[in-house]
C-alpha cells in the first residue's frame, strides 16, 4: 500500500488527493500545503509548494512511495530532478521538459521546429523594438510575460496603445518581474476554446477527455479574467474538430518533439487551444493539471489514477487502458468579493462543505479554518462539482448545491456550461497486442 504526497493547495489538488485517495493501491494521502477542506481525504502537511528542500525531507521522513506535483513554480523550479536524484518517486516533467510552460518564447520557438499548430508571433528583449513591432502591427494583440507569472502574464490587448502599455508594464516597470523581461507578441486567435490535457510517459500520450474553462469573471465571458470561474467536460467542440486529431497533432507531436531533444516529457501535458476556422491552435502549454478542468476532468476517470501515473513512470503508458464514465461533470467556482483583483478574507462560509455526497463534490482552494470554523482565504474560494447522467443535469446539479453554500460577498458565474455543439470523447486507445496481458501496476 502507498504512501502519496500531493503538493499544493487549490482546488486541482484537493481533487488529485481526492481521486487518489479513491485507489484500493493506497493506504495514506497527505498534501503539502493542502487547504481547510481537503482533510476529509488527505492529511495536510504545512510546507510550502515552493520550499523543495523541506517537501524532499518530508518524503524522506515519510518514506513516501508517489509525489505528485500540482502547480508549476514547483516543476519549473526542478522539484521533479531533486526528487529523481535523491531516488524518490515523483509525477511530473524534469525543469528542461517544464520550459513548455517555464518559457513562453521557448514553447513558441519549439512550436515552430515541430510544426505544431499555433499562432504567429515575435519575441522581444528590448522594449523599444517591441514598440516599433506594436506601432505597425494591425489587429488585437496580444502580449506574454516569458516566464510564470502566478497565471497573469497574458494581457489581451484591445488596440496598440493597450499593447504598448501592457509591454512597457512588463519590460520597463517589471511587475511581473524577471518573467517579463522577455515578451512573447502574438495577434489574438479568434474560434472556440479546449483546453487538451494528456498523460505523457516521455513517448507517449493519453489524451484525457477535453474540457473547458471560462476565464473571464462575468458572465458572457465579460471582464477581467482569472484563474477560472468554472469547467466543465466532455467539452463541445465543433464538430469539425476530433478531439484524436488534435492529441495526435499538439500533444503527441510535442512529446515526440520532446524526446528528439534530449528531454523527455513525462507527467501532465495540457495544451490551450483556440479551434479557428483555420483549424486548431495552441495558445499556450501548461506542465501540469488544468485549474478548473481537472475538478470536471477527473471525476469522469473510469481508471485508478494510480496505475495511470505507474504506467507513465514506467514508460508503459500504451499497456493502461484508460477508461472515461459515460458520464458528464460540470465545476463553477465560488469567489470571493474583489476577485481578481484584491479579494476579501476571512469571510465564515456556511453550508455542506465536505468534499463528496453522492454526486456533487466540494473541491476547496482558498479556504482556511479560524478559531474551528471554515472561511474564505483567496479569490477563488470552492468549485462546487455535479456528476451526472446528462450534461443539463450536471449543470442544474452544480448550482443547485450552490444555493445550500454561502458566504459574504461571494460571486460565480450563472452560465458555466451553456454551450451548443456536440459532445467530444477520446476514442479508447488500442493496446499493443504482444503487450497486452501485462498489466501495469504501480511498483
Ligand atoms: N485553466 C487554465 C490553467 O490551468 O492554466
Amino acid at each position: 500500500m502507498l504512501k502519496v504526497l500531493v503538493i499544493g493547495n487549490g482546488g486541482r489538488e484537493h481533487t488529485l488527493c481526492w481521486a487518489i485517495a479513491q485507489s484500493s493501491q493506497v493506504e495514506k494521502v497527505f498534501c503539502a500545503p493542502g487547504n481547510a477542506g481537503i482533510d476529509d481525504v488527505a492529511t495536510p502537511v504545512d510546507l510550502a509548494a515552493g520550499d523543495i528542500d523541506a517537501l524532499l525531507g518530508f518524503a524522506q521522513r515519510e518514506k513516501i512511495d508517489l509525489t505528485v506535483v500540482g502547480p508549476e513554480a514547483p516543476l519549473v523550479a526542478g522539484i521533479v530532478d531533486r526528487f529523481r536524484d535523491a531516488k524518490l518517486r515523483i509525477y511530473g516533467p524534469s525543469q528542461a521538459a517544464a520550459r513548455l510552460e517555464g518559457s513562453k518564447a521557448f514553447a513558441k520557438e519549439f512550436m515552430r521546429r515541430h510544426h505544431i499548430p499555433t499562432g504567429p508571433f515575435a519575441i522581444f528583449d528590448d522594449f523599444d523594438e517591441a514598440r516599433r513591432f506594436i506601432a505597425e502591427s494591425e489587429g488585437q494583440l496580444v502580449v506574454k510575460a516569458d516566464g510564470i507569472a502566478a497565471g497573469k502574464g497574458v494581457i489581451v490587448c484591445n488596440d496598440p496603445a493597450d499593447a504598448e502599455e501592457a509591454a512597457r508594464q512588463m519590460m520597463r516597470e517589471q511587475v511581473f518581474g524577471a518573467a517579463g523581461s522577455r515578451i512573447v507578441i502574438e495577434r489574438k486567435l479568434v474560434g472556440e476554446e479546449v483546453s487538451l490535457m494528456g498523460f505523457c510517459d516521455g513517448e507517449r500520450v493519453v489524451p484525457m477527455i477535453p474540457a473547458r474553462d471560462y476565464k473571464p469573471i462575468y458572465d458572457g465571458d465579460r471582464g477581467p479574467n482569472t484563474g477560472g470561474m468554472g469547467s466543465y467536460a466532455p467539452a463541445r467542440l465543433p464538430e469539425e474538430f476530433d478531439v484524436n486529431d488534435i492529441c495526435e497533432s499538439v500533444l503527441q507531436t510535442a512529446v515526440e518533439g520532446m524526446a528528439a531533444e534530449g528531454t523527455p516529457y513525462v507527467g501532465i501535458l495540457y495544451a490551450g487551444l483556440m479551434l479557428t476556422d483555420a483549424g486548431p491552435r495552441v495558445l499556450e502549454f501548461n506542465c501540469r493539471f488544468g485549474d478548473p478542468e481537472t475538478q470536471a476532468v477527473l471525476p469522469l476517470l473510469g481508471t485508478d489514477i494510480i496505475d495511470i501515473i505507474g504506467a507513465s513512470l514506467a514508460g508503459q503508458l500504451d499497456l493502461e487502458p484508460v477508461k472515461w464514465r459515460d458520464l458528464y461533470c460540470t465545476c463553477v467556482i465560488l469567489a470571493s468579493s474583489g476577485y481578481p483583483g484584491s479579494p476579501e478574507k476571512g469571510k465564515p462560509i456556511s453550508g455542506p462543505l465536505k468534499t463528496d455526497s453522492g454526486e456533487v463534490f466540494r473541491f476547496h482552494a482558498g479556504t482556511a479554518k479560524s478559531n474551528g470554523q471554515t472561511v474564505t482565504s483567496g479569490g477563488r474560494v470552492m468549485g462546487v462539482c455535479a456528476r451526472a447522467t446528462t450534461h443539463e443535469s450536471a449543470v442544474a446539479n452544480a448550482y443547485t448545491e450552490i444555493e445550500r453554500i454561502t458566504f459574504d460577498g461571494m460571486q460565480y458565474r450563472t452560465d458555466i456550461g451553456v454551450r451548443k455543439g456536440p459532445v467530444s470523447r477520446p476514442r479508447q486507445r488500442r493496446q499493443t497486442p504482444d503487450r497486452r496481458s501485462k498489466k501495469t501496476r504501480y511498483r
